[in-house]
Protein backbone atom coordinates (compact mmCIF):
# COMPACT_ATOMS: atom_id res chain seq x y z
CA UNK A 1 0.00 0.00 0.00
CA UNK A 2 1.37 3.55 -0.77
CA UNK A 3 0.98 5.93 2.50
CA UNK A 4 1.32 9.25 2.57
CA UNK A 5 1.36 11.93 4.64
CA UNK A 6 -0.65 15.11 3.65
CA UNK A 7 2.02 17.64 3.28
CA UNK A 8 3.29 14.51 0.73
CA UNK A 9 0.27 14.38 -0.81
CA UNK A 10 -0.01 18.01 -1.74
CA UNK A 11 3.34 17.61 -3.18
CA UNK A 12 2.63 14.89 -5.18
CA UNK A 13 -0.63 16.33 -6.44
CA UNK A 14 1.62 19.63 -7.33
CA UNK A 15 4.06 17.73 -9.45
CA UNK A 16 1.43 15.77 -11.04
CA UNK A 17 -1.72 16.71 -13.52
CA UNK A 18 -4.36 16.03 -11.19
CA UNK A 19 -7.64 17.47 -11.86
CA UNK A 20 -9.65 17.35 -9.01
CA UNK A 21 -13.23 17.11 -9.41
CA UNK A 22 -14.53 14.60 -6.80
CA UNK A 23 -17.25 14.53 -4.31
CA UNK A 24 -16.71 17.35 -1.87
CA UNK A 25 -17.32 16.76 2.03
CA UNK A 26 -21.10 17.70 1.95
CA UNK A 27 -22.00 15.18 -0.67
CA UNK A 28 -21.49 12.19 1.33
CA UNK A 29 -23.70 13.79 4.14
CA UNK A 30 -26.82 14.49 1.71
CA UNK A 31 -26.16 11.07 0.16
CA UNK A 32 -26.61 9.19 3.86
CA UNK A 33 -29.02 11.82 4.93
CA UNK A 34 -30.93 10.82 1.45
CA UNK A 35 -30.46 7.43 1.44
CA UNK A 36 -31.52 6.74 4.88
CA UNK A 37 -34.96 8.47 4.76
CA UNK A 38 -36.47 6.66 2.22
CA UNK A 39 -38.47 3.40 2.68
CA UNK A 40 -35.68 1.48 0.87
CA UNK A 41 -32.81 2.47 2.53
CA UNK A 42 -29.69 2.85 0.59
CA UNK A 43 -25.70 4.68 0.67
CA UNK A 44 -24.69 5.27 -2.78
CA UNK A 45 -21.87 2.94 -3.76
CA UNK A 46 -19.64 5.50 -5.31
CA UNK A 47 -18.83 6.50 -1.72
CA UNK A 48 -17.35 3.21 -1.01
CA UNK A 49 -14.32 4.30 -2.21
CA UNK A 50 -12.56 6.53 0.01
CA UNK A 51 -9.08 6.13 1.13
CA UNK A 52 -9.74 2.80 3.60
CA UNK A 53 -12.23 1.71 1.25
CA UNK A 54 -9.47 1.73 -1.85
CA UNK A 55 -7.15 0.04 0.16
CA UNK A 56 -9.99 -2.99 1.43
CA UNK A 57 -10.89 -2.59 -2.32
CA UNK A 58 -7.11 -4.03 -3.61
CA UNK A 59 -7.35 -6.63 -0.58
CA UNK A 60 -10.13 -7.92 -2.62
CA UNK A 61 -8.74 -7.60 -5.69
CA UNK A 62 -6.26 -10.67 -4.44
CA UNK A 63 -8.63 -12.99 -2.38
CA UNK A 64 -8.61 -16.38 -3.58
CA UNK A 65 -12.89 -16.49 -3.82
CA UNK A 66 -12.80 -13.17 -5.91
CA UNK A 67 -12.34 -14.80 -8.96
CA UNK A 68 -12.82 -11.53 -11.54
CA UNK A 69 -9.73 -9.51 -10.95
CA UNK A 70 -7.61 -12.75 -11.46
CA UNK A 71 -9.53 -13.85 -14.36
CA UNK A 72 -9.90 -10.76 -15.99
CA UNK A 73 -6.52 -10.19 -15.54
CA UNK A 74 -5.10 -13.49 -17.32
CA UNK A 75 -7.30 -12.75 -20.73
CA UNK A 76 -5.85 -9.28 -20.34
CA UNK A 77 -2.32 -10.96 -20.77
CA UNK A 78 -2.95 -13.52 -22.97
CA UNK A 79 -4.79 -11.06 -25.20
CA UNK A 80 -2.68 -8.15 -25.14
CA UNK A 81 -0.90 -8.61 -28.35
CA UNK A 82 -4.24 -9.01 -29.92
CA UNK A 83 -5.56 -6.13 -28.29
CA UNK A 84 -2.65 -3.56 -29.54
CA UNK A 85 -2.85 -4.78 -32.93
CA UNK A 86 -6.30 -3.87 -33.03
CA UNK A 87 -6.28 -0.66 -31.25
CA UNK A 88 -3.68 0.40 -33.51
CA UNK A 89 -0.09 2.33 -32.53
CA UNK A 90 0.05 6.36 -30.81
CA UNK A 91 -3.22 5.62 -28.64
CA UNK A 92 -4.71 7.80 -25.51
CA UNK A 93 -5.78 5.16 -23.16
CA UNK A 94 -8.47 6.37 -20.85
CA UNK A 95 -8.88 4.37 -17.95
CA UNK A 96 -12.45 4.39 -15.80
CA UNK A 97 -12.05 3.80 -12.68
CA UNK A 98 -8.62 3.38 -12.78
CA UNK A 99 -7.61 2.39 -8.60
CA UNK A 100 -4.12 1.06 -8.37
CA UNK A 101 -3.40 1.43 -12.06
CA UNK A 102 -2.18 -2.60 -12.37
CA UNK A 103 -3.98 -4.13 -15.08
CA UNK A 104 -3.39 -1.46 -17.33
CA UNK A 105 0.07 -2.09 -17.45
CA UNK A 106 -0.75 -4.95 -19.54
CA UNK A 107 -1.70 -2.80 -22.20
CA UNK A 108 1.16 0.04 -22.01
CA UNK A 109 3.59 -2.58 -22.16
CA UNK A 110 1.62 -4.43 -25.25
CA UNK A 111 0.59 -0.79 -26.99
CA UNK A 112 2.88 0.19 -29.86
CA UNK A 113 4.06 3.66 -28.29
CA UNK A 114 0.82 4.53 -26.47
CA UNK A 115 1.02 8.35 -26.49
CA UNK A 116 -0.68 9.52 -23.31
CA UNK A 117 -2.69 7.76 -20.32
CA UNK A 118 -5.59 9.55 -18.60
CA UNK A 119 -6.38 7.91 -15.48
CA UNK A 120 -10.08 8.43 -14.07
CA UNK A 121 -10.85 7.64 -10.34
CA UNK A 122 -12.88 8.87 -7.20
CA UNK A 123 -10.40 8.35 -4.71
CA UNK A 124 -7.72 11.71 -4.50
CA UNK A 125 -5.04 9.96 -2.51
CA UNK A 126 -5.53 6.60 -4.52
CA UNK A 127 -5.43 7.92 -7.91
CA UNK A 128 -2.54 10.37 -7.03
CA UNK A 129 -0.31 7.01 -5.98
CA UNK A 130 -0.94 5.18 -8.89
CA UNK A 131 -0.39 8.02 -11.60
CA UNK A 132 3.13 8.88 -10.03
CA UNK A 133 3.77 5.19 -10.32
CA UNK A 134 2.92 4.89 -13.86
CA UNK A 135 4.87 8.17 -14.66
CA UNK A 136 7.93 6.85 -12.76
CA UNK A 137 7.86 3.73 -14.83
CA UNK A 138 6.75 5.12 -18.52
CA UNK A 139 8.90 7.90 -19.18
CA UNK A 140 7.71 9.60 -22.19
CA UNK A 141 4.14 8.86 -21.80
CA UNK A 142 1.93 11.66 -20.95
CA UNK A 143 0.35 11.04 -17.81
CA UNK A 144 -3.23 12.77 -16.97
CA UNK A 145 -4.60 11.90 -13.84
CA UNK A 146 -8.19 13.45 -13.25
CA UNK A 147 -10.18 12.90 -9.80
CA UNK A 148 -13.88 12.63 -10.53
CA UNK A 149 -16.96 10.39 -10.87
CA UNK A 150 -16.62 9.28 -14.48
CA UNK A 151 -20.27 8.89 -14.95
CA UNK A 152 -20.70 12.65 -14.21
CA UNK A 153 -20.27 15.22 -17.25
CA UNK A 154 -16.54 16.21 -17.39
CA UNK A 155 -14.24 17.60 -20.25
CA UNK A 156 -12.25 14.47 -20.79
CA UNK A 157 -8.36 15.98 -21.59
CA UNK A 158 -7.01 15.31 -24.74
CA UNK A 159 -3.19 15.44 -23.44
CA UNK A 160 -1.71 13.15 -26.26
CA UNK A 161 -2.64 13.29 -30.64
CA UNK A 162 -3.55 9.24 -31.09
CA UNK A 163 -7.41 7.72 -30.91
CA UNK A 164 -8.66 7.04 -28.01
CA UNK A 165 -9.09 3.65 -26.05
CA UNK A 166 -11.14 3.51 -22.79
CA UNK A 167 -10.83 0.80 -20.56
CA UNK A 168 -13.15 -0.21 -17.93
CA UNK A 169 -12.02 -3.21 -16.68
CA UNK A 170 -13.16 -5.05 -13.09
CA UNK A 171 -17.04 -5.55 -14.36
CA UNK A 172 -17.82 -2.16 -12.75
CA UNK A 173 -20.29 -1.78 -15.40
CA UNK A 174 -22.19 -4.33 -13.46
CA UNK A 175 -22.46 -2.34 -10.83
CA UNK A 176 -25.47 -0.29 -12.86
CA UNK A 177 -28.78 -2.20 -13.97
CA UNK A 178 -28.84 -2.86 -17.76
CA UNK A 179 -30.74 0.13 -18.99
CA UNK A 180 -28.24 2.57 -17.26
CA UNK A 181 -25.33 0.63 -18.36
CA UNK A 182 -26.58 1.01 -21.98
CA UNK A 183 -27.24 4.43 -21.38
CA UNK A 184 -23.86 5.32 -19.49
CA UNK A 185 -21.78 3.53 -22.59
CA UNK A 186 -23.93 5.53 -24.87
CA UNK A 187 -22.50 8.51 -22.81
CA UNK A 188 -19.39 7.55 -23.44
CA UNK A 189 -19.20 6.27 -27.05
CA UNK A 190 -20.18 10.58 -27.37
CA UNK A 191 -17.91 11.67 -25.04
CA UNK A 192 -15.10 9.31 -26.64
CA UNK A 193 -16.22 10.11 -30.27
CA UNK A 194 -16.01 8.38 -33.79
CA UNK A 195 -12.89 6.33 -34.49
CA UNK A 196 -12.09 6.01 -30.92
CA UNK A 197 -12.57 2.37 -28.66
CA UNK A 198 -13.76 0.85 -25.82
CA UNK A 199 -12.20 -2.28 -23.86
CA UNK A 200 -14.83 -3.92 -21.18
CA UNK A 201 -14.65 -6.18 -18.99
CA UNK A 202 -17.78 -7.92 -18.33
CA UNK A 203 -18.18 -10.88 -15.76
CA UNK A 204 -20.65 -13.55 -16.66
CA UNK A 205 -23.20 -15.74 -14.65
CA UNK A 206 -22.45 -18.93 -13.85
CA UNK A 207 -22.72 -20.93 -10.62
CA UNK A 208 -24.64 -19.12 -7.45
CA UNK A 209 -22.00 -20.82 -4.76
CA UNK A 210 -19.35 -19.35 -6.91
CA UNK A 211 -20.66 -15.76 -7.05
CA UNK A 212 -21.98 -15.41 -3.31
CA UNK A 213 -18.30 -16.39 -2.52
CA UNK A 214 -17.00 -13.83 -4.42
CA UNK A 215 -19.01 -11.38 -2.76
CA UNK A 216 -18.54 -12.55 1.05
CA UNK A 217 -15.12 -14.26 1.87
CA UNK A 218 -13.69 -16.31 4.38
CA UNK A 219 -11.80 -13.40 5.61
CA UNK A 220 -14.40 -10.95 5.93
CA UNK A 221 -12.67 -8.30 3.86
CA UNK A 222 -15.57 -7.80 1.31
CA UNK A 223 -17.66 -7.52 4.88
CA UNK A 224 -15.31 -4.60 5.87
CA UNK A 225 -15.22 -3.33 2.78
CA UNK A 226 -18.99 -2.57 3.01
CA UNK A 227 -18.94 -1.65 6.30
CA UNK A 228 -16.37 1.03 5.47
CA UNK A 229 -19.72 2.97 4.77
CA UNK A 230 -21.00 2.92 7.84
CA UNK A 231 -17.41 3.56 9.31
CA UNK A 232 -16.29 6.48 6.76
CA UNK A 233 -19.63 8.40 8.07
CA UNK A 234 -18.88 7.51 11.14
CA UNK A 235 -14.85 8.99 10.82
CA UNK A 236 -16.27 11.86 8.24
CA UNK A 237 -19.83 12.56 9.38
CA UNK A 238 -19.58 12.49 13.40
CA UNK A 239 -22.03 9.60 13.09
CA UNK A 240 -22.62 6.94 15.61
CA UNK A 241 -23.61 3.98 13.43
CA UNK A 242 -22.35 0.84 15.99
CA UNK A 243 -20.68 -1.46 13.10
CA UNK A 244 -21.03 -4.88 15.04
CA UNK A 245 -24.83 -4.30 14.97
CA UNK A 246 -24.75 -4.67 10.84
CA UNK A 247 -24.27 -7.70 8.88
CA UNK A 248 -22.88 -7.72 5.50
CA UNK A 249 -24.79 -9.78 3.57
CA UNK A 250 -24.15 -11.04 -0.60
CA UNK A 251 -26.95 -12.96 -1.98
CA UNK A 252 -27.59 -13.72 -6.03
CA UNK A 253 -30.76 -12.81 -7.74
CA UNK A 254 -30.04 -16.00 -10.27
CA UNK A 255 -33.64 -14.98 -12.37
CA UNK A 256 -32.59 -10.92 -12.36
CA UNK A 257 -28.55 -11.81 -12.96
CA UNK A 258 -27.51 -9.99 -9.88
CA UNK A 259 -25.60 -9.92 -6.61
CA UNK A 260 -27.37 -8.26 -4.46
CA UNK A 261 -24.90 -6.72 -1.59
CA UNK A 262 -26.62 -5.38 1.45
CA UNK A 263 -26.13 -4.31 5.30
CA UNK A 264 -28.54 -5.99 7.56
CA UNK A 265 -29.33 -4.46 10.83
CA UNK A 266 -29.16 -7.05 13.60
CA UNK A 267 -31.72 -5.33 16.45
CA UNK A 268 -33.70 -2.83 16.64
CA UNK A 269 -31.52 0.42 16.52
CA UNK A 270 -31.05 4.05 16.02
CA UNK A 271 -27.99 5.62 14.23
CA UNK A 272 -27.56 9.91 14.09
CA UNK A 273 -26.01 11.13 11.38
CA UNK A 274 -24.53 14.54 11.15
CA UNK A 275 -27.53 15.59 13.91
CA UNK A 276 -30.48 13.62 12.30
CA UNK A 277 -31.60 10.48 13.78
CA UNK A 278 -32.07 7.04 11.91
CA UNK A 279 -34.05 4.18 12.99
CA UNK A 280 -33.39 0.33 11.86
CA UNK A 281 -35.51 -2.37 12.40
CA UNK A 282 -34.34 -5.88 13.39
CA UNK A 283 -33.58 -7.52 9.88
CA UNK A 284 -34.31 -4.02 7.75
CA UNK A 285 -31.59 -3.50 4.97
CA UNK A 286 -29.21 -0.93 3.78
CA UNK A 287 -28.88 -1.72 0.22
CA UNK A 288 -24.88 -1.39 -0.96
CA UNK A 289 -24.68 -2.54 -4.05
CA UNK A 290 -25.71 -4.44 -7.12
CA UNK A 291 -23.12 -6.70 -9.05
CA UNK A 292 -24.92 -7.50 -12.77
CA UNK A 293 -23.61 -10.58 -14.35
CA UNK A 294 -24.48 -10.98 -18.05
CA UNK A 295 -24.21 -14.01 -20.82
CA UNK A 296 -22.03 -13.03 -23.63
CA UNK A 297 -25.30 -12.40 -26.30
CA UNK A 298 -26.71 -9.72 -23.71
CA UNK A 299 -23.56 -7.61 -23.71
CA UNK A 300 -23.31 -7.67 -27.69
CA UNK A 301 -26.74 -6.43 -27.44
CA UNK A 302 -26.33 -3.83 -24.50
CA UNK A 303 -23.41 -2.24 -26.54
CA UNK A 304 -24.99 -2.14 -30.01
CA UNK A 305 -28.00 -0.78 -28.19
CA UNK A 306 -25.86 2.01 -26.97
CA UNK A 307 -23.96 2.40 -30.23
CA UNK A 308 -20.91 0.61 -30.45
CA UNK A 309 -19.95 -2.40 -33.22
CA UNK A 310 -18.37 -4.86 -31.34
CA UNK A 311 -14.97 -6.06 -32.60
CA UNK A 312 -13.50 -9.27 -30.84
CA UNK A 313 -14.63 -11.03 -27.31
CA UNK A 314 -12.30 -12.41 -24.88
CA UNK A 315 -12.91 -14.90 -22.25
CA UNK A 316 -11.41 -17.49 -19.62
CA UNK A 317 -11.10 -21.38 -20.17
CA UNK A 318 -13.57 -21.88 -17.84
CA UNK A 319 -16.12 -19.27 -18.78
CA UNK A 320 -16.28 -17.14 -15.92
CA UNK A 321 -15.25 -13.56 -17.07
CA UNK A 322 -15.36 -12.05 -20.31
CA UNK A 323 -13.12 -9.09 -22.48
CA UNK A 324 -14.95 -7.02 -25.37
CA UNK A 325 -13.26 -4.95 -27.19
CA UNK A 326 -15.89 -2.55 -28.86
CA UNK A 327 -15.38 0.22 -32.00
CA UNK A 328 -17.61 3.40 -31.72
CA UNK A 329 -19.78 3.42 -34.92
CA UNK A 330 -20.13 5.98 -37.14
N1 LIG B 1 -17.07 -3.97 -9.48
C1 LIG B 1 -16.94 -4.89 -8.37
C2 LIG B 1 -17.85 -6.09 -8.60
O1 LIG B 1 -19.01 -5.92 -8.82
C3 LIG B 1 -17.22 -4.19 -7.06
C4 LIG B 1 -17.26 -5.05 -5.83
C5 LIG B 1 -16.55 -6.17 -5.58
C6 LIG B 1 -18.05 -4.82 -4.66
N2 LIG B 1 -16.84 -6.65 -4.34
C7 LIG B 1 -17.75 -5.87 -3.77
C8 LIG B 1 -18.98 -3.86 -4.29
C9 LIG B 1 -18.37 -5.91 -2.52
C10 LIG B 1 -19.58 -3.92 -3.03
C11 LIG B 1 -19.27 -4.94 -2.15
O2 LIG B 1 -17.37 -7.19 -8.61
Amino acid sequence: MFDVAPSAYRALLGALDLTDLGPRPDDFRAAVWAGLSGARKAIPCRFLYDERGSQLFDLICDLPEYYPTRTETGILARHAGEIARAAGPDVQLVELGSGASVKVRLLLDALERPSAYVAIDISAEHLAAAAARIRADYPGLAVQAVCADYAEAFDLPEPGAGRRLAFYPGSTIGNMPPVEARDFMALWARRLGPGSQMLVGVDLRKDRAVLERAYDDSRGVTAAFSLNLLARANRELGADFDLDAFRHEARYDERRGRVEIHLRSLRDQTASVGGRVFAFRDGERIHVEDSWKYDLDDFRRLATAAGYRTRRVWTDPADLFSVHLLDVAE
